[in-house]
């Protein structure tokens, strides 16, 4: 473990100091293309600027014979491609016991290091994975002259991540966030499920028997088969200043299902999903950006509020020191995300305008 007096200090001579505090850059989607196919590659330039996050996938997906040909177009993209102040450029990693791994790290840092945000581990299972990581990408970045450090997001997808998961999101100050991996996770924990993340129709409760008769119709109301891993997943991020992000959902024609677990997960406290699909970059987006309502109503409690303290009514509805807190999370988030996205900010100054008008 290492001393908390050392912990920004950087961990290779010649390595760029760590960073004291994760940026707050807006990271509504996380969109995966394959590098490896010549399609998928050539979309991205055109994606530059409207995509939060572009991340060329090396892991599962990618098929054993082009994880070298993946490896080799994800340096040509970072090479080639200007990703703007707009867009981050990440990558996800072959996972630690893999063979493509330590190649991975050991191409990719000196060929474009200083193009990389983030690199995404999967199937992290303690704190032990994380310093692995940190230390080799600090000799590594020493080695090629970097002046910042490389962050590094852990995918959640393994039942010993889970127990661990306090101790990954606090085991370097390169850590960024984390993603729930549904798919590994159901796998690792024996789940019986066989989808990629999302819901399942059979996990629900049933009301109880009308007069005691268990055969008369009686409604019942699917469960969050994530729920339970995803509040544990914020709490961790939230108490170490860094991001938590809800993973992949598979049924991609399904858009209505994956815009309802994307908002479960911002309501919980995510800041953004993957997007597997472009159709599901629209539905991220929308998803991760409060609404102009819900900004125009924090708007309206921060005024209501003038000092901050003490409570008062606005539309029937108590407000106090910690719902104005709440308000002022949505409101850094829309003024964030308005200096990146002229239409947001207009969507957000019209509702300011509106709640004026009515008022
Ligand atoms: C993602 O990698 C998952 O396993 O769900
Ligand atoms: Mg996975």
């Amino acid at each position: 473990m290492r001393n908390p007096k050392d912990f920004f200090t950087p961990l290779a001579m010649g390595a760029p100091d760590p960073v004291r505090e994760i940026p707050s850059r807006p990271s509504r989607v996380i969109h995966f293309f394959d590098p490896s196919n010549e399609k998928m590659a050539a979309k991205v330039p055109a994606m530059v600027g409207s995509v939060d996050i572009l991340l060329g996938n090396l892991e599962d997906g990618v098929k054993a014979d082009n994880k070298v040909a993946a490896r080799e177009g994800l340096v040509r993209i970072g090479r080639d491609v200007d990703f703007g102040d707009t867009t981050q450029f990440w990558t996800r990693l072959n996972s630690l016991d893999s063979p493509w791994f330590l190649d991975d790290v050991t191409m990719i840092v000196p060929a474009i290091g200083d193009r990389l945000d983030v690199v995404m581990v999967p199937k992290v299972e303690g704190a032990e994975d994380i310093h692995y990581v940190d230390r080799l990408l600090a000799q590594l970045e020493a080695r090629a002259g970097l002046a910042r450090p490389i962050l590094v997001h852990a995918i959640l997808e393994t039942a010993r991540g889970v127990a661990n998961v306090e101790e990954i999101c606090g085991a370097s100050p390169r850590m960024q966030g984390l993603s729930l991996g549904p798919a590994d996770l159901a796998a690792s924990r024996r789940m019986k499920t066989t989808r990629v993340g999302g819901g399942h129709p059979g996990y629900l409760v049933r009301q109880d028997p009308p007069g005691g008769d268990v055969d008369a119709d009686r409604p019942t109301y699917q469960q969050d088969l994530w729920h339970y891993t995803i509040a544990r997943m914020v709490d961790a991020c939230a108490a170490n200043g860094i991001y938590p992000f809800y993973g992949p959902f598979g049924d991609i024609k399904d858009v209505v299902a994956c815009e309802d677990q994307f908002r479960n997960a911002f309501l919980l406290g995510c800041v953004g999903a993957w997007s597997l699909h472009p159709a599901q970059i629209a539905i991220a987006k929308r998803v991760f950006s409060p609404s102009p309502e819900d900004v125009a109503h924090a708007r309206a409690v921060v005024e209501a509020m003038g000092d901050g303290t003490g409570a008062v009514m606005l539309d029937g509805r108590m407000e106090d020191d910690a719902s104005l807190k709440q308000c002022l999370v949505l409101i850094d988030l829309a003024e964030r995300l308005g200096r990146l996205d002229p239409e947001l900010a207009q969507a957000y100054a019209g509702s300011a305008r509106s709640e004026g008008e009515d008022a």
